[in-house]
């Protein structure tokens, strides 16, 4: 894919991100095009009011320590983390590093047959800093790595007690 330079990927994208931070400051909007000029060179992580209707949604569960059960509405395509940031879900210190797979912080624990059944194995990159993580057990996942299926409607995820972030010195 050829590379768009850095105007041609301003006059694209300034228009949509005026759509999805709707709520924001004005004096909010330079600090974050840095941010998606680089998104654009990753994973497409913003779209139009048009693109979000038309996306397929699933219901998945964030089950925490005391038993409470956290919902969030998924959209197909998002990750994990995703779903835990746009519900606007109360899970402390969860996702740190914004899915850069540089903390730790998203660990997830599926249900055996759950694990089984998502649809990507974990990448060596994510193996490694789910070494990092707190309470890693055979089960465990990086939520900002899962990405949403159809047919995890209904999945329930636990997440751990406490958390490692690999940023931090020990
Ligand atoms: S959010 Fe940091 S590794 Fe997933």
């Amino acid at each position: 894919m050829a590379m768009l330079s850095q105007r041609q990927v301003l006059r694209f994208l300034v228009p949509r991100f005026a759509t999805c931070v709707s709520r924001t400051t004005i004096s909010t909007i330079p600090r974050n095009l840095t941010r998606i000029h680089s998104l654009t060179h990753s994973r497409k992580r913003f779209c139009s009011s048009v693109c979000r209707d038309q996306k397929e949604t699933v219901m998945v569960y964030f089950i925490q320590e005391d038993g409470s059960k956290l919902p969030g509405k998924a959209r197909v395509g998002d990750n994990l983390l995703d779903v835990v940031v746009e519900n606007d879900l109360d899970i402390d210190g969860f996702g740190a590093c914004e899915g850069t797979l540089a903390c730790s912080t998203c660990h997830l624990i599926f249900k055996k047959k759950d694990y089984d059944n998502l649809p990507e194995a974990p990448t060596d990159e994510e193996l490694d800093m789910l070494d990092l993580a707190y309470g890693l057990t055979e089960e465990s996942r990086l939520g900002c790595q899962v990405i949403v299926t159809k047919d995890m409607e209904g999945l329930e995820v636990r997440v751990p007690q406490g958390i490692a972030d690999a940023r931090e010195p020990s």
